[in-house]
């Protein structure tokens, strides 16, 4: 039966990292995948997270299964990073947090959900968006549509095409929005857009399913959960879908949160049932090391300052890369202005480049970007730069 099965595309994001393994040249320059690097080009294990590991090893007690809905501990510490210890929704019973398998699985659980309760309402992703929103959400039955979001030709915001779609958007329809460090394109509303996006979706009654994957890359914790904030201000509802794979670095722990926000306790409490029976019957209960080292890093005074200092220290570098890629396409004498992508926030720049432009440079140049001309601006070091603009100088004219 299986030889009859029509292979897959490779995934536009991941497929890049398995064709980047297997090629052998010396100086090859991976930019696809959303994964830090440091100066050297590897992505390390923050030193928190070792010493949170440490202590969990010696005093770990049991393996045994978390409940459905994850660690309580790490709910709480999740509310008091969106919203800040002291304020009211980190401790309403209006909200619910769900711990999840990374961000990717926040998101799934949250497309079951909307689907199984509303299975004729849509969800609306920017144009573009991560590459991966419509293949999650169309896997659990909910459909995509796509809502105006950056200018290509000013890379910017086209924040009056963003409005004009969200004003005619269905009432009851779902509304993905970045949190901060928009992925691909590293463009976010301001404030007072913010507000207004916030206005609209309680005027036209939509929900706002807010992924926020890259808290502390944009501006810092505080900054990068602005938006988010000004939105829960607003809305009675909403859903947020939120990841420790950047800012603690534990990709590969899976580690992530569904939170609810209804009107009101009933509200959350009947949603939150509906989700554990969806992960119940989807993957059982949550893996539990990477929110048990979350958990262990946030309960410590010590451990949180390194974390914050460690997180400031991969934004800095991530900001520090962008000016300098800036100024060396400049010096190298590129056709084209590149310093919108100093202004642009998180690891990902949309840097223009054409699929004919991005397919060159892997030929070429053994340099992977995914196809959409999105880069990781994490993954650029000292090292790679020159080369790296070298190439870009050289496949635009
Ligand atoms: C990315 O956009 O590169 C990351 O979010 C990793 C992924 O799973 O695609």
């Amino acid at each position: 039966m299986f030889e009859q099965v029509e292979v897959a595309s490779p995934d536009p994001i991941i497929g890049l990292t398995e064709a980047f393994k297997n090629d052998s040249h010396p100086e090859k320059i991976n930019l696809g995948v959303g994964v830090y690097k440091d100066q050297s080009g590897s992505t390390p294990i923050l030193e928190c997270v070792k010493e949170a590991e440490r202590t969990l090893l010696s005093q770990e007690t049991t393996k045994s299964y978390l409940a459905i809905d994850g660690s309580p501990d790490y709910g709480r510490y999740v509310r008091e990073l969106f919203w800040g210890a002291g304020h009211p929704l980190a401790g309403d019973p209006r909200v619910s947090v769900v711990q999840t398998p990374g961000g990717t699985g926040a998101l799934r659980v949250a497309g079951n959900f909307l689907h199984k309760i509303f299975p004729h309402k849509k969800i609306w992703i920017s144009n573009p968006t991560w590459a991966n929103h419509s293949n999650v959400f169309q896997a659990a039955g909910v459909d995509t549509e796509n809502y105006p979001y950056f200018d290509p030709a000013k890379n910017i915001l086209d924040f009056d095409a963003t409005l004009r779609q969200l004003e005619s958007i269905p009432p009851g329809d779902a509304v993905l929005l970045h949190a901060c460090c928009h992925n691909p394109t590293g463009v976010d509303p301001d404030r007072d857009q913010w507000q207004r996006i916030g206005e609209v979706l309680v005027e036209r009654e939509l929900l706002p399913l807010v992924d926020f994957a890259y808290h502390g890359f944009g501006d810092g914790l505080e900054e990068d959960a602005a938006g988010l904030r000004i939105l829960s201000d607003v809305v009675p509802e909403m859903l947020i879908c939120s990841s420790f794979s950047k800012n603690f670095g534990l990709y590969r722990e899976r580690v992530g949160a569904l939170t609810i926000v209804a009107t009101n306790a009933k509200g959350a409490a009947s949603a939150l049932s509906q989700v554990k029976a969806t992960v119940r019957a989807n993957y059982s209960n949550p893996p539990a090391h990477g929110a048990a080292i979350v958990n262990t890093v946030l309960s410590s005074k010590e451990l949180r300052s390194q974390w914050e200092q460690e997180l400031a220290g991969m934004r800095k570098r991530i900001n520090e890369m962008r000016r300098q890629f800036v100024e060396t396409m400049q010096a190298k004498g590129a056709n084209r202005d590149f310093s919108f992508i100093q202004a642009q926030r998180g690891m990902f720049s949309f840097s223009g480049l054409t699929p004919a432009q991005v397919d060159q440079l892997r030929e070429k140049y053994s340099i992977y970007i995914v196809r959409s001309g999105r880069i990781n601006v994490a993954g650029i070091t000292p090292q790679n730069l020159g080369r790296l603009c070298d190439a870009i100088v050289s496949v635009l004219t």
